[in-house]
């Protein structure tokens, strides 16, 4: 089915999403460097950036960076003087990242921090860098819960939070599943239910990556 489903994310992408927003340099050297192409689909990219386009977003904050793809994408979205902090574990991503950022012309709107984001987030905190308008977590998914209620402590009433990967080919809905993600969401969807802070949803998505979704949350008040 996959070989299907990436047909008509091609058609999509020819017909809706622009050359110039297509990132084919990034995706590129993303392969040049040996990194896993597990970025965001270009539609789904192209849904971030409008989500965080309409919603205004002034100070993102992402979790998962890898070759910057989905941070290029959001950035893009942002206005004057907005930025978007995003957390990449591994150096060798990182370095791949901001090379592409910089490509794209979007050094001045990023904030890229090296580490693992449990030990990162604590020192986002610390600064004061709070209070953002959108989070986007895509990094391990045995942790997402802990990202959740990161990213629920450091967004702003209203703000949204989007979580990537919480379908995982279904197993989500498996109670014995033994498959990483779809443990990771089912304790993100056990959190996500029994926190009064929030409302979500979740969507199931197909396509070049696969059966997979995104849980999306609204931060009360
Ligand atoms: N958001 C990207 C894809 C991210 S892939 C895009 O759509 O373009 C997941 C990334 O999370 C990988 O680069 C991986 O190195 C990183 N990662 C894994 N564990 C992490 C951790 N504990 N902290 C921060 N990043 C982590
Ligand atoms: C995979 C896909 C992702 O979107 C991701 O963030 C991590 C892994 C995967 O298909 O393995
Ligand atoms: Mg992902």
């Amino acid at each position: 089915m996959v070989n299907e489903w990436r047909v008509v994310d091609d058609y999509i992408a020819e017909r809706l999403i622009a050359p110039a927003e297509r990132q084919a340099a990034t995706l590129n050297a993303n392969a040049h460097s040996g990194l896993p192409a597990i970025d965001v689909s270009a539609p789904q990219g192209k849904l971030l950036h409008l989500v965080a386009a309409s919603i205004g977003a002034r100070r993102i904050l992402e979790i998962g960076t890898l070759g910057g793809y989905s941070t290029i994408w959001l950035a893009r979205a942002l206005g004057e003087g907005g930025k978007i902090v995003t957390i990449e574990f591994d150096p060798r991503h990182a370095e791949v990242a901001r090379s592409n950022i910089a490509r794209e012309g979007m050094a001045d709107k990023v904030d890229l921090r090296v580490g693992a984001a449990l030990d990162v987030l604590p020192t986002i905190e610390a600064e004061g860098g709070g209070a953002f308008d959108l989070a986007f977590i895509d990094a391990d998914k045995a942790n997402n819960a802990a990202y959740f209620g990161w990213a629920l402590k450091l967004s702003r009433p209203g703000a949204l939070i989007i979580v990537d990967n919480v379908v995982r080919d279904g197993t989500v809905a498996d109670a014995a599943t033994k498959d990483d993600g779809g443990l990771g969401a089912r304790k993100l969807f056990d959190l996500v239910a029994a926190e009064p802070r929030v409302t979500a949803t979740a969507i199931q998505t197909v396509g070049s990556k696969g059966w997979d979704g995104f849980l999306i949350a609204r931060v009360k008040g």
